[in-house]
């Protein structure tokens, strides 16, 4: 079964931010505040074809009146970001509730962001609550070109932090890995580095980072579920905190054993990425194969969608 909190929003602004991204801006149909978000949040959106798909947040958190969104026109799109760049000024869409997989850390010395294509939308809210919180940090942004850059003229001239703004557009590949080493020497272990973008860059990002910072300090958000391996999978069970057992087939996953047996659980994407169906893990130990639950969280929660266990037994707290 796929929930959601549902909020009727109206289009009220549509800025061509590059060649292939858009972003809109949302305010509620019933007049009511939509914000302000956590700093990093994405939500839900339905577009006009009925596709559900995740968007992150990018105006200023703050912002009580409208939430906006930047959609990439994918090449691959079958009717979500596609159809999302025909809305127009008055189109209504349905969105859920802000939610978060990225967050601000309350207690670091510096924050580092890096950004890579679409990646900077999350990003650039952070960087909002970051100025907002008077917080010493730094946001890096990579992309092929200027052309295909989002958010570069607002990020140049009209964002209030554009000193702690650092463009590589077109830069080539090394000269890319010598800003990204140098930003990464001003660190220190009481550092966060927050990274958003392609898989091969954030793990680029992380492998440069995690030295320095603490692999826990190093956080990333995937838009792509990671590949995996699953010609070793096994069968095992799951117990329910309300007592409720089910076993597992070594070719089905927890979550449509759930839904087959009508257990109501929150899904979205049902590829381990927005984090709609993570649930609490009270006992055994999982095999985590989602790229949303943070590195420091995995002992206690599990993507019901994705991941399997490693024991034979898993005791799950659903959300
Ligand atoms: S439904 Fe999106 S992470 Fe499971």
């Amino acid at each position: 079964m796929t929930a959601m909190t549902e909020t009727r929003v109206r289009v009220v602004e549509v800025v061509r931010e590059s060649d292939v991204v858009r972003s809109l801006r949302l305010i509620r149909e019933d007049g009511g505040p939509l914000g302000p978000y956590r700093a990093g949040a994405h939500i839900d959106v339905v577009g006009p074809t009925g596709v559900l798909r995740q968007y992150s947040l990018c105006n200023p958190p703050e912002e009580a009146d409208s939430l906006t969104i930047a959609v990439k026109r994918e090449a691959s799109s079958r009717g979500g970001s596609a159809a999302l760049h025909e809305v127009a000024v008055g189109s209504s869409l349905t969105i859920g509730a802000p939610r978060n997989l990225l967050s601000v850390a309350d207690d670091a010395d510096r924050h580092l962001l890096v950004a890579g294509g679409i990646g900077i939308t999350p990003l650039l809210s952070m960087a909002y609550e970051l100025h907002r919180r008077g917080a010493d940090f730094a946001l890096h942004y990579v992309a092929r070109s200027r052309a295909e850059a989002a958010f570069v003229e607002l990020l140049e001239h009209r964002v209030p932090f554009a000193a702690r703004v650092h463009l590589h557009l077109g830069t080539p590949r090394a000269e890319r890995a010598g800003a990204l080493s140098a930003a990464v020497a001003e660190l220190s272990a009481s550092s966060h580095v927050y990274t958003c973008g392609p898989q091969g860059f954030m793990d680029a990002v992380r492998a440069a980072a995690a030295p320095v910072v603490g692999a826990g300090h190093v956080h990333v958000e995937a838009f792509v579920a990671a590949a995996v391996d699953s010609s070793a999978d096994r069968s095992f069970t799951v117990e329910l905190d309300t007592g409720e057992e089910f076993e597992i087939p070594a070719d089905r996953t927890i979550l449509s054993v759930l839904e087959e047996n009508d257990v109501e659980v929150f899904t979205s994407c049902t590829e381990g990425v927005c984090g709609s169906c993570v649930s609490g893990l009270l006992a055994g130990e999982a095999d985590h194969r989602d790229s949303c639950i943070p590195a420091s969280e995995r002992g206690e929660r599990i993507a019901l969608c994705v991941s399997r266990a490693r024991s034979d037994r898993l005791v799950i707290e659903l959300s």
